[in-house]
């Protein structure tokens, strides 16, 4: 019977051996083998199953991953519709591992002036001492980044929507003119998730998300996800076999938990988000929602476009002369907590000062504006709304 990915993350890897609704966690370092023999055998096996792509039943050793990973790692590829996902240990770690896979000295990375920070540092700084070019584009013209390509550029990463500026790009653009001009393509799809946009069954070669985030749903673990096409399979393979990189059995088990509410999350983040925003956009004080909410907007009709749902993290700018107001307007908030890693149950809120953004070249705040980022958590909206009006009127 067919399933729908709702029903398959509530049904999937369950262990029918031990009679539990959930995988076991197996940690294990040492993987027994019953003779030498079998050992031999089964390490054939394993690397003709690792060239061909095909699922792989356990390893030789721990770092191949355990049972538990295994388990992730299918429900990972059945939610993104990929060729495989590689399970790193933080996001951050899926990020650099996309783009170490792929770059060498002498090629050009072109990529969106408005990822993540620390994205904008491997770049910028640790592909810089390996002669690996760094060439930056306006997230809001297509036609800046197709003048860009050159023979050299081997890589196209995007971020969307854009971190903390929010801005929506033309993704199908971005991935013909890769296909056409034989160049390899990286979204940072975080934001989204895989449930709300599929980026390798649309054509990109490479999908991150920070499963810290929504996949974890409970601010509680870290991990990173790297789904990829059969394009770039073997190259990222063999950087993620010599470079060491991991997801405890115990941090997959808990990835594995999230996911079975996943879509439930995602659903509740988005249905909040916008009885949120439909009381934010009357209030003076905001002066710009930065979401995909307005049917007139640009940001809006790239968004509908391509996604089938929108997450619960959004910027606004508000207008002051009084920094200090602005933060006691955050610093007033009862239900959002005040920190990083958005994507969990609850609501959070940030400042974004220009050092958090990194170095922008197309996003400008005018003066006295300011930047917030907001995580739309899945308490009562009524609640949440209450606890902005209650503070915005710090805001002088
Ligand atoms: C868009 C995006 N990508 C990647 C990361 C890195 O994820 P992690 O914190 O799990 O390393 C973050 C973290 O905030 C993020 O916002």
């Amino acid at each position: 019977m067919k399933k729908s990915i709702k029903t398959f993350l509530k049904h999937s890897s369950k262990d029918y051996l031990n009679r539990s609704a959930n995988p076991a966690v197996v940690r294990a370092s040492t993987i027994y083998f019953k003779s030498i023999q079998e050992m031999q055998q089964h390490q054939k096996n394993l690397l003709k199953n690792i060239s061909k792509g095909k699922e792989i039943a356990f390893y030789d050793y721990g770092r191949g991953g355990s049972q538990t990973s295994i388990a992730l790692q299918k429900i990972l590829n059945e939610l993104e519709q990929s060729y495989h996902v590689f399970l790193t240990q933080t996001g951050f770690a899926a990020v650099a591992l996309a783009i170490m896979s792929i770059c060498r000295p002498g090629d050009e990375i072109l990529i969106s002036d408005c990822v993540y920070r620390p994205t904008q540092k491997i770049t910028n700084q640790l592909l810089n001492e390996f002669n690996i070019k760094t060439v930056w584009y306006n997230p809001n013209s297509f036609d800046d980044l197709k003048s860009k390509v050159t023979k050299k550029t081997k890589l196209i990463y995007v971020e969307n929507p854009g971190s903390n500026s929010f801005e929506f790009q033309d993704l199908g653009k971005i991935v013909n003119l890769a296909k056409k001009k034989k160049i390899f393509s990286a979204i940072d799809n975080t934001w989204a998730t895989a449930y709300f946009f599929k980026p390798i069954k649309f054509g990109f070669d490479l999908s991150i998300t920070s499963a810290t985030k929504y996949y974890s749903g409970h601010s509680d673990v870290m991990a990173g996800s790297l789904a990829v096409s059969k394009k770039v399979y073997k190259k990222v393979w063999w950087y993620y076999h010599i470079s060491g990189y991991r997801l405890s059995a115990d941090d997959a088990y808990l990835i594995i938990r999230g996911l079975r509410t996943l879509d439930l999350r995602m659903e509740k983040h988005q249905k909040n988000t916008m009885e949120v925003i439909k009381w934010m956009s009357k209030q003076k004080k905001i002066a710009k929602i930065l979401y995909p909410y307005k049917t007139s907007s640009k940001e809006y009709k790239l968004w509908k476009k391509y996604y089938s749902g929108a997450s619960g993290l959004l910027g606004i700018i508000v207008k002051s002369k009084i920094k200090s107001s602005v933060y006691k307007f955050i610093n007033s908030l009862e239900l959002f907590g005040i920190g990083y890693s958005w994507g969990g149950y609850s609501s959070l809120a940030v400042y974004n000062h220009e050092t958090e953004m990194g170095k922008r070249r197309y996003f400008k705040l005018s003066k006295n504006q300011h930047l917030l980022r907001l995580h739309i958590g899945l308490e009562d909206p009524k609640d949440i709304i209450n606890d902005l009006k209650r503070s915005l009127r710090f805001i002088k």
